[in-house]
């Protein structure tokens, strides 16, 4: 076992060599001089001649200019708190003191984030821009897509309890010296015991006795003592240089962070696309995690006291489905003949491809073909071959991949009922905003609840109305449920207004609500079709109790809002007392019987038919439950149809000059039509090609969705 060990962390000095990074970030560059250096064999075609070095801008004026790249390393930390916030803050102050041109980014939404950071100034920042799950778990492919849209010349993601040494930096200050596009991969080791603490200096490191150590040769000797060994686990560190080329070809599925699969899933598609050289560098970057068995169990337990662990027991099955269902590759036979292993030998980097036997050695011109053996060989080569014999008894990332277990999940479903996701969800006030939607309108949801989430506006729930939106929404990580009673077959493609399939669908909405408000929870039931521009929640239901709060169909501007069959079932708020619900179920019931939609039933049931029961021009009152209907203000809560707002050029700001809280993207008939008319008005908020929230460090072109 022991030659592992000193190949991962250590071939630094075990082979007469070098303390210092900078010393190797020469060497690196030295090599430029290039002897050639000639295999004698024919190498098969479709390898690469060799793997190059960039020139100096200037000839002899040497790398200053290429060697120290801006490094941005990019995690999502759990809350800074007891032992884990220890541990990732250790880990932040490692990364920190490996060199001033690295700047931290981390991805939280937690109180305890913002002020661990503040004592760091300007280096490290939190980024609450990118997609979460309503567990608050963040999505890996929007911090993919964050880090992508980072200026760095070099991004990082990293686990945030990750502690990394100064080869990080030789290795991918030797990386950035490359005439390629990259992506580099590291798996990351463990240690149940790690008995040492940064200096206040952040850069070097103390034993107990608060003298300085040698940190790279003490954490071998650790590994060796603990016989711990880089592990397949699913830790891993992935780097990337700005470059030109995409790390890989086609759209990274919504994965859940540290779920499992995601990092496979990159590689593997990295390696596929052969757009970067996509580079194993686990034997020349010491990455590690203190790993202390005891602590996690006490997590575990405590997290089953509070359910936690059930409630985030579809999370794997979640990445596992996507991986089956978006995976291009298949796991077990994925091809790793692109595959190549940095490795460090007599103090130079170089690299391996196991697979073709061949080994690159930097500023050759010519790769070194392993498969000669002989009298012939240089010195040097001997050399390398020695340490080629050592690297191919450890095992790569490549042989973790192979034992990750894969499970082939058929279906996914949130272990929540509606009455745990009401309690989870709604507001101090017990106010929840419902949205309905089904499959055919996934995207406009997804504007709807990317929209609301903008807002801060948390105390949402979805109810799914057919089966694909249903798995939908659980993997784009919302708090979804099945509607109760929902229709059965039929087309919802053109489900609008008119249609029986619009009249089936509206009449579940009524039917959810009814079931909410029982249960004790004010509703503001919003059709995904509504654009919020603020939160209305505090002046809907400064309304009170016994009065159903409703935007208003009417078009003619002097006419009084609440004429026969104005009211609009699309957008109202129901306060959860006796009256409202008596009034409610009356509703429900009529709507059973009808064969039109369930919005005439509303205003027939509440304003009697013809409008009996109205109360001056925009309220009505229903005189057996003693109900009252308010009408919104149209200014505040327009339709669609009302003062051609869909047809102002600049939408937003005929809106904000009128003082809108929402507007309804109704009277317009198509599914289609009405889908291009909200994008292209720019009140949209989700970006389909990518399935992640529109923020404002990623735009899209949305013209490119038509
Ligand atoms: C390191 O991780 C592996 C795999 O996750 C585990 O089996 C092993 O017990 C861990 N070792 C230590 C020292 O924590
Ligand atoms: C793997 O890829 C290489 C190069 O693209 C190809 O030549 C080889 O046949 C592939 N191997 C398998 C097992 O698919
Ligand atoms: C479903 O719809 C099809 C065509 O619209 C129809 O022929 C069939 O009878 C319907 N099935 C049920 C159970 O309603
Ligand atoms: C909660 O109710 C109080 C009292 O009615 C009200 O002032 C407040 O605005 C409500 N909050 C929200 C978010 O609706
Ligand atoms: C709008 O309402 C006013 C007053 O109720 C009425 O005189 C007018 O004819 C209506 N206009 C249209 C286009 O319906
Ligand atoms: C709906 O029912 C009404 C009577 O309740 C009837 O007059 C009308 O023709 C029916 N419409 C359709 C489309 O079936
Ligand atoms: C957006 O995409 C459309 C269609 O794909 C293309 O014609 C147009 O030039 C693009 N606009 C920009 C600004 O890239």
């Amino acid at each position: 076992m022991e030659s592992r060990y000193s190949l991962f962390f250590s071939n630094f000095y075990s082979k007469k060599v070098l303390q210092s990074g900078l010393w190797l970030v020469w060497l690196c560059g030295f090599f430029l001089i290039g002897v050639s250096f000639y295999g004698t064999q024919m190498l098969p075609t479709f390898l690469r001649e060799q793997i190059k070095i960039r020139k100096p801008a200037v000839s002899g004026v040497g790398f200053d200019d290429l060697s120290f790249p801006k490094i941005t390393l990019f995690a999502a930390p759990r809350p800074f708190s007891g032992s884990v916030g220890e541990r990732q803050a250790l880990a932040v102050r490692s990364w920190l003191g490996l060199s001033e041109n690295i700047n931290v980014v981390l991805f939280s939404q937690d109180p305890s984030v913002f002020s661990f950071v503040d004592s760091f100034g300007s280096r490290v920042s939190v980024e609450t821009e990118i997609d979460f799950t309503f567990l608050g778990t963040p999505f890996y492919h929007s911090m993919v897509a964050r880090a992508l849209a980072s200026p760095s010349d070099i991004s990082a993601l990293i686990d945030p309890d990750t502690i990394l040494l100064s080869n990080f930096i030789s290795t991918l200050i030797c990386a950035y010296k490359l005439d390629e596009d990259w992506l580099i991969v590291a798996s990351s080791g463990n240690v149940s015991h790690f008995p040492f603490r940064l200096d206040s200096d952040g850069k070097s490191w103390l034993a107990d006795d608060g003298k300085h150590v040698q940190i790279q040769k003490q954490l071998q000797e650790v590994l060796v003592r603990q016989g711990s060994q880089k592990p397949c686990g699913d830790r891993m560190l992935i780097a990337w240089n700005r470059g030109d080329l995409p790390l890989h070809k086609g759209v990274l599925p919504p994965f859940l962070y540290g779920k499992g699969l995601h990092n496979h899933w990159i590689v593997t598609e990295a390696l596929i696309s052969d757009f970067r050289l996509v580079i194993d560098a686990s034997l020349t970057i010491s990455s590690f995690y203190v790993d202390d068995l005891d602590q996690e169990n006490y997590a575990l337990i405590r997290s089953s006291i509070t359910s936690d662990f059930e409630k985030r027991s579809w999370e794997l099955n979640g990445n596992s489905l996507l991986g089956r269902l978006y995976g291009s590759f298949s796991f077990r036979d994925a091809n790793y003949s692109n595959l190549f292993r940095f490795f460090e030998c007599g103090g130079n980097f170089h690299f391996l491809n196991t697979h073709q036997n061949i080994a690159y050695l930097l500023g050759y011109n010519r790769p070194l073909n392993l498969r000669i053996k002989g009298i012939s060989l240089s010195s040097t080569q001997k050399e390398i071959l020695d340490c080629v014999d050592v690297i191919k008894s450890l095992e790569g990332i490549e042989g973790c991949f192979a034992k990750e277990q894969m499970r082939l999940p058929t279906s996914i479903s949130l272990p929540l009922s509606l009455e745990s996701l009401l309690s989870m969800r709604a507001d101090q006030n017990k106010t929840i905003a419902l949205g309905v939607a089904g499959h055919s309108y996934k995207d406009m949801l997804m504007s709807w609840v990317c929209r609301l989430r903008h807002l801060q506006v948390l105390n949402f729930l979805v109810c799914a109305l057919d089966d694909e939106i249903y798995d939908f929404s659980v993997l784009q990580g919302l708090p979804v449920i099945k509607c109760a009673y929902p229709p059965t077959n039929i087309s919802f493609d053109n489900c609008h207004f008119g249609t029986e399939c619009f009249q089936k669908v509206t009449k579940v909405k009524s039917r959810m609500v009814l079931q909410i408000l029982k249960l004790g929870y004010n509703v503001l039931l919003s059709d995904v079709d509504v654009y919020w521009f603020k939160n209305p929640l505090a002046y809907l239901s400064s309304f009170g109790p016994a009065v159903l709060v409703a935007q208003s169909d009417e078009y003619n501007v002097t006419a009084p809002i609440n004429l026969p069959r104005r009211l609009n079932s699309g957008f109202y708020y129901a306060h959860s007392d006796s009256i409202t619900i008596a009034a409610l179920e009356k509703v429900v019931k009529h709507a059973a019987k009808s064969n039109l939609s369930e919005q005439p039933s509303f205003y027939d049931t509440l304003c009697g038919e013809g409008g009996s029961y109205r109360l001056g021009d925009d309220r009505c009152l229903e005189p057996e439950t003693n109900l009252v209907v308010h009408f919104l203000n149209r200014d505040f809560f327009p339709n669609g149809a009302y003062q051609g707002l869909w047809e102002e050029k600049d939408i937003k700001k005929a809106c904000k000059k009128r003082g809108c809280l929402v507007l309804h993207n109704n009277w317009i008939s198509g599914r289609r039509k009405k889908l291009e008319r909200q994008v292209l008005s720019g009140l949209w908020e989700y970006d389909i090609n990518n399935r992640m929230c529109l923020q404002s460090w990623h735009k899209t072109n949305v013209t490119s969705y038509f």
